[in-house]
């Protein structure tokens, strides 16, 4: 191959022992008598020569040969003279000189150069995706992406897992978007639905016997799109019977550990960190923290009652402090502007913006500041007195005098707002202060699993109470035993846990409701009357009837897994087809109309909606 090529390989025995490679060309140097073409594949390039001297033919061919042709050249492989070997490159110390080369195909000058590192126009990118996929980033990833899979099947069924396949034309799944639907051409005005999820077919897994389920499935959810969500993604589901929640974090941290380790990182032994919901949500203001970097702190305890008299602060409410570290030196302009823009995210939504301060021995710069300063040491600010330096960027909010809405309808709001405001500040510095370097070393990835999350959430536009998760979650014993179900349904707690790498939620799962009263319970608690859950989940409701072993799992993303390891921006760098943000493939056109021929068998009509 292209990439394989080293000095170990010259033929320095003069055997006339010949390669024979094949590839792409990558680039073409023409010196007159001597030709080089840069021969790539997929692992890597070679230098080949075509001296005229040598190989007249081969040489004219060669003048033809553009960037992308496809070309096979046979030859002997030798040293690069002295002084002209390139460390750069992996075969950067041979070349190969051609004797014959056959032009294989030719090709159209590319809209962009695969040689090239970065192309801007990442349209331009999908549409000709072939000519992207062959740039060595892309090439990389995917095989990142492949060893990744194969390293994550091999754990699973050395932990006695089968891997079983579930139905893509189903019925709908609850995973909190819209479905992508089927239509039948048998059955007019029926159709099936794309899974958002294996879910309902895992837990019938269960109870059909096979006690060790997964499946590295594909589910499409037709949501809104960012960054890391993509209309079809790729789960690495499983579920298992009679688990622990212990079981099934072991399990998923193996994998992590194998999956990682076939990307050349050791993460360490130690089972991943945990908290639950409320501690994520009052000590990083998400229930997906970032541990890379500090927590919030609530000051509050630091503050005096006159304190509180003059600044006005209620005493029933946080006052929340954090740092951004490394952000070194600011100007007073600087600062100036970042106080007036923090303002202005704050609206009126009842924060007040108290002050950016960069701590130095308590030296600090508005008025303000200074009374809380002189009751603040920089290790206050810094949860567990972690990683602060005289360098870091200091953040006090507290809120204004009178209750804010927001407070009163969600007592959690003041810690998200201002964890919000923590992610934004740290996005705005991390570039310039390499806030998330990477070393490639297991420092880098911060692993932790986020438990307890609140089973219901309150939906402010339909006036409902929705799953947090899924419906199928476990309430906690005691919140079913308690009545709180029915009376205080936004505090009951799920037997749900996210796992969470470096701000990024990997992965969801829970142990189930494995009885048929409590789903039917659980049903009636989300609004959905007998009727309409024994519409859409009666044959659930039944097989539950049927001697259900208690059960939960997991599903993790794998193109997340690929992203974070291949240390790209987007899903798109490790989906070999991946759609736009409006869910286009630009490549194959896709959505199109179809004719009116389909649309007829179909018993469909199209209506413009106005
Ligand atoms: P959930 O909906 O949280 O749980 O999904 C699990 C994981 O799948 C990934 N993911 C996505 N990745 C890319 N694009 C998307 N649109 C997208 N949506 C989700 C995330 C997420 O953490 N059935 C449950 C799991 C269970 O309870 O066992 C489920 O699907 O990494």
């Amino acid at each position: 191959m292209c990439g394989d090529l080293r000095s170990s390989h010259v033929d320095s025995a003069n055997s006339g022992e010949t390669i024979t490679l094949m590839g792409w060309v990558n680039r073409r140097r023409d010196h007159g008598n001597l030709i080089f073409l840069d021969l790539r594949d997929r692992s890597g390039i070679t230098q080949v020569v075509l001296d005229k001297e040598i190989a007249p033919e081969a040489h004219a061919k060669a003048e033809a040969a553009r960037p992308e042709y496809v070309v096979a050249v046979t030859g002997v492989l030798r040293a690069r003279g002295e002084g002209l070997a390139n460390p750069n490159m992996a075969t950067g110390e041979v070349e190969l000189v051609a004797h014959s080369l056959l032009l294989l195909n030719d090709a159209k000058t590319p809209p962009f150069s695969p040689a090239e590192d970065a192309i801007g126009n990442e349209e331009v990118r999908l549409k000709y995706r072939y000519i992207d996929l062959r740039r060595t980033e892309m090439q990389h990833n995917f095989a990142l992406r492949s060893r990744v899979a194969m390293a994550i099947r091999n754990y699973l069924v050395s932990q006695g897992f089968l891997e079983i396949e579930t139905p893509f034309m189903t019925r709908s799944t609850p995973e909190g978007a819209r479905d992508y639907l089927v239509p039948s051409r048998v059955h007019p005005g029926h159709f099936y639905a794309l899974p958002q999820s294996p879910q309902i077919f895992k837990q019938i897994l269960m109870i059909s016997g096979f006690d060790r389920y997964f499946q590295i499935a594909r589910c499409f959810r037709d949501e809104d799109l960012r960054a890391d969500r993509q209309p079809e993604f790729t789960q690495i589901d499983l579920e298992i019977t009679f688990p622990q929640m212990a079981t099934i974090f072991a399990t998923a941290e193996g994998f992590l550990r194998a999956a990682f380790n076939a990307a050349g990182i050791t993460l360490s032994d130690q089972p991943f960190i945990q908290m639950t919901y409320d501690q994520a949500i009052t000590r990083y203001g998400i229930d997906k923290p970032d541990m890379r970097l500090p927590a919030m702190v609530d000051l509050s305890a630091t503050l005096t009652a006159e304190l509180r008299e003059t600044l006005k602060i209620d005493a029933a409410l946080p006052v929340l402090g954090f740092t951004i570290p490394r952000v070194g030196e600011m100007s007073g302009t600087a600062r100036k502007a970042l106080v007036s823009e923090i303002r202005a995210t704050f609206g009126d939504t009842g924060l007040d913006f108290l002050d950016v301060a960069r701590l130095r021995t308590n030296e600090t710069f508005l008025p303000l500041a200074e009374a809380i300063a002189a009751k603040l040491t920089a290790e206050q600010l810094v949860f567990n007195g972690e990683n602060f330096t005289t360098e870091d960027l200091a953040v006090v909010i507290t809120p204004k005098p009178g209750t804010p809405a927001m407070w009163n309808y969600d007592p959690q709001w003041i810690y998200k707002r201002v964890g919000a405001l923590r992610l934004e500040l740290a996005k705005k510095f991390a570039d310039k202060h390499k806030l998330f370097e990477q070393t490639h070393t297991a420092a880098d990835f911060k692993f932790l699993w986020v438990t307890d999350f609140p089973m219901y959430e309150w939906n402010e536009e339909s006036k409902t109470w929705d799953a947090a998760h899924h419906p199928f979650t476990s309430p906690h014993e005691d919140d079913i035993i308690s009545g709180r179900l029915v009376n205080d349904k936004g505090a009951v707690r799920a037997l749900a846990y996210d796992v969470v790498l470096n701000g990024t939620e990997l992965g969801s799962g829970s142990i189930r409701i494995h009885r048929k009263d409590v789903q039917a319970e659980i049903f009636r608690s989300l609004g959905m009357s007998d009727e309409e859950a024994h519409n859409r989940f009666g044959f659930f409701l039944d097989a539950l009837e049927y001697g259900t072993p208690p059960h939960g799992g997991i599903a993790l993303g794998l193109d997340r897994i690929v992203m974070i390891l291949a240390g790209a921006q987007s899903l798109r760098e490790v989906i070999a087809f991946p759609k736009t943000a409006k869910a286009i493939d630009l490549m194959v056109d896709a959505p199109t109309p179809v004719s009116e021929q389909q649309l007829r068998e179909l018993s469909l009509k199209t209506v413009t909606r106005s």
